[in-house]
């Protein structure tokens, strides 16, 4: 479980600045624009669990980009949240050789019968779809609050979601 600031726009701002001098330092020329952008929405995700809708202009204007770039990028990237996550965060492998250890299994049984569907929270349990965890020869793979699992069939998902909600 991660915990996470609320809104702050000076905080954003400042988080904004210092990855995109990084990316100027770094990258000279090139880091001015469209470059720092990753960096950015890392960095704010990581503050506030989220790249809140209100970063967006903050982004926009710093890197002289429009928001409709910067809102592409985010829902581009399946690891970026536009919206709080719950007090837990599954990610669930989707890749080939989770596929192929039962992955698409574990995916319909939680959104049947726990209606978790991949950037859905349900029960302060956040799910969302990842591709390639390094785990692959003990697929389903997940990271569960960052703690990488093997073995996340149907009934280890079941478990998975009883230990988290019932965990504060
Ligand atoms: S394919 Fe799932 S961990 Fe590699």
């Amino acid at each position: 479980m991660s915990s996470y600031m609320p809104w702050n726009t000076e905080h954003a701002e400042s988080l904004i600045a210092a990855e995109q001098r990084q990316a100027q330092a770094f990258y000279g020329d090139d880091g001015h624009g469209a470059t720092a952008m990753l960096p950015i929405l890392h960095a704010l995700q990581g503050a506030f669990g989220y790249v809140p809708p209100d970063a967006v202009p903050l982004i926009a204007d710093r890197l002289n980009i429009s928001k409709a770039e910067v809102r592409g990028v985010i829902s581009f990237y399946h690891d970026f949240r536009d919206a709080p996550p719950g007090r837990h965060v599954i990610k669930l492998c989707r890749a080939e050789a989770c596929q192929a250890n039962g992955s698409e299994r574990t995916a319909a049984h939680l959104a049947d019968a726990h209606g978790l569907h991949p950037g859905a929270t349900v029960n302060s349990v956040t799910l969302q779809n990842v591709y390639c965890l390094g785990n692959c020869a003990l697929g389903p793979a997940a990271l569960v609050d960052d703690v990488l699992m093997a073995g996340v069939d149907v009934s280890a998902a079941d478990a998975l979601i009883t230990r988290l909600q019932e965990q504060p």
